[in-house]
């Protein structure tokens, strides 16, 4: 294998493998190595379908020739995660007849992948799903570990399933036509799984930052194979949230809040959301005594140097977004939970924080 292919696999109950290299959506025997049925669905976004879906599909019919597949295409964003979007997936698997071995391809970023992967989590209470992430934050995090969800206008991902993909597909090549901006959004959950267990892949990152920064290939690829072998090895051990897996989600809960507030369909993307609410989780913590103020410092100048926004949008309210984050998942009956950092490579859950330590995180 190059420096530019990798593989992880995923353990567990129900196991699968992560494949990561260029090229890979053009390899139908891959793409249907996990297959059952006679129905594939793909189903993508209006900026990657007229770049990919032709190719997906033409290797699909190359490998299965008797494939029947159809192609579903939503407006792209955020704001399309929707119970609508939802349905409109639900209602092609209808008209396709599609049975219970169907399979759905989800080409695209998390926006598609959550979306299809619940889609395929209800349609006949379950059928495969393989993910094709083609940003660079789906390829790092969104694809693996079968989060699946939508959002509603009071908070983020409120509504999904877990249900694990059957293959992950992540053809690097596509992160050549992925916005620079998303592209560094990506990085931001890339340098969470560094903050919270990996202080030396932290190091790896400051040190190459540049070469990411500059489309890389082999940096690329191997801040993709360090982090699905992260999430891997966390999914593996925790698949439902009931414990260390919930350390994923280290600034998210600041991030939902903003994302929400923000309406979904301005502001912020969610790898930027990720990256002001690492610092403000990092902040809290070194209000909370945890960690200290020049570790806090110093996560805000690595996702500075990352060049992602660190600071707070402006015009946000901080008791609107403590209200947000009381509806949160990781907001239990007893009070706010929140992942806490210690440091690099350390982080850990916290449950009832003082939500007057959460304000002045957020005003200071
Ligand atoms: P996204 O799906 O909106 O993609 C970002 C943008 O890039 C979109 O405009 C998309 O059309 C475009 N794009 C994607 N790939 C492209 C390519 N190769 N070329 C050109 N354009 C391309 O957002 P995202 O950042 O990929 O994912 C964010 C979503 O993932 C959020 O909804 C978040 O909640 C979710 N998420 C889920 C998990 C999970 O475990 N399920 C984890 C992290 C994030
Ligand atoms: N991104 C958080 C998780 O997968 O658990």
């Amino acid at each position: 294998m190059s420096v530019l292919q990798h593989q992880v696999d995923v353990r567990g109950a129900a196991p699968y493998r992560i494949h990561i290299g260029p090229g890979l959506l053009d390899d139908g025997n891959l793409l249907t190595a996990t297959l059952r049925g006679r129905h594939a669905l793909i189903v993508s976004d209006a900026n990657v379908a007229p770049l990919y879906a032709k190719r997906v599909e033409a290797a699909l019919r190359a490998a299965q020739p008797e494939l029947r597949i159809a192609r579903h295409v939503i407006d792209a964003g955020e704001a399309e995660k929707t119970l609508t979007n939802f349905a409109g997936v639900i209602d092609v698997l209808a008209n396709l007849g599609a049975t219970r071995d169907a399979c759905i391809y989800a080409l695209g970023g998390g926006v598609i992948g959550d979306m299809a992967g619940f889609a395929g989590a209800c349609w006949m209470r379950g059928i495969d799903v393989v993910q094709l992430p083609t940003s660079l934050l789906a390829m790092v995090d969104s694809s693996v570990g079968g989060k699946t969800a939508v959002d509603m206008p009071q908070g983020k991902n409120l509504v999904g399933a877990f249900h694990p993909p059957r293959a992950v597909i992540a053809d690097t090549t596509t992160l050549r036509t992925l916005p620079p901006r998303e592209l560094r959004a990506g990085l931001a959950e890339v340098i969470k799984y560094g903050a919270i267990v990996d202080a030396d892949f932290l190091q790896w990152l400051a040190a190459h930052c540049d070469a990411l920064l500059a489309d890389d290939d082999a940096s690329l690829a191997e801040a993709i194979a360090r982090s699905c072998t992260h999430k891997a090895a966390i999914t593996e051990r925790d698949p439902f949230e009931h414990g260390d897996r919930a350390l994923l989600n280290f600034g998210h809960t600041f991030a939902h809040a903003i994302e929400a507030e923000q309406g979904y369909a301005h502001g912020f993307n969610h790898g930027e959301a990720v990256a002001v609410g690492m610092v403000l989780a990092a902040r809290l913590s070194s209000v909370l005594g945890m960690a200290t103020s020049a570790s806090a410092d110093a996560l805000r100048d690595l996702l500075q140097r990352f060049d992602l926004p660190v600071d707070m949008p402006t015009g946000l309210v901080p008791d609107a977004l403590l209200a947000r984050m009381r509806l949160d998942k990781k907001a239990q009956a007893s009070g706010l939970r929140f992942i806490l950092w210690q440091g690099p490579g350390s982080a850990q859950v916290v449950a009832d924080v003082p939500e007057a330590a959460v304000l002045q995180a957020l005003r200071s």
